[in-house]
């Protein structure tokens, strides 16, 4: 195909105004995962820089889960379920983060990871990079590697790549 990821963004995701609150743009993705070719280039593009660098794929909870899932599959890989507060069933590690308003909490089990374990981190957005960061100290509390990060959007002036420097970030879009 001669289409650009971005333009194939463009063409299937969906601008909705004031979502979630009044004077936000929300650029929705689920139309995107909906259709067959976007799924594919969108997962494919994600991986292709981190090609033989990972030996796992780590889904942040909810929209990361399916990228990762289909990543993890697509690679030969497994997924590692990174998960928000009081959803994981067994020992875990914790991580609190700030949002604009108050703070949230994820989650990995202690023991699924062997320490060394290269991760490479998928999630449909990095805006504050509040959601990554977390992710990325849980993942080093295990004594696991960050391998990278994949984003499909990338918003712009929040400087969520600020939060994650020493880690290389690839994001698909870059959204003003
Ligand atoms: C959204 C998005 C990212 C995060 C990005 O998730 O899917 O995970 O926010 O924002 P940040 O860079 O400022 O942390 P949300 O919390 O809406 O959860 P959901 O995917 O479960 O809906």
């Amino acid at each position: 195909t001669s289409e650009s990821i971005s333009d194939l963004l463009d063409r299937l995701s969906k601008i909705v105004p004031d979502y979630p609150q009044p004077g936000i743009s929300f650029k929705d993705l689920t139309p995107v995962f909906a259709d067959p070719v976007g799924l594919r280039r969108m997962v494919d593009e994600l991986i292709a820089p981190f090609e033989g660098q990972f030996d796992i794929v780590a889904g942040l909870e909810a929209r990361g889960f399916v990228l990762a899932a289909a990543a993890a599959y697509a690679s030969g890989k497994g997924m590692l379920t990174i998960r928000k507060a009081g959803k994981l069933p067994r020992e875990v590690y914790r991580d609190e983060y700030t949002l604009e308003y108050g703070t949230s909490c994820l989650e990995v089990h202690k023991d699924e990871i062997a320490p060394g374990t290269r991760v490479l981190i998928l999630d449909d957005v990095l805006a504050t990079g509040g959601t990554v960061g977390s992710s990325v100290r849980l993942i080093e509390k295990t004594g696991a590697v960050v391998a990278g990060v994949g984003v499909v959007l990338e918003l712009d002036g929040l400087d969520g790549r600020g939060k994650l420097e020493g880690h290389r970030v690839h994001s698909l879009q870059v959204v003003h």
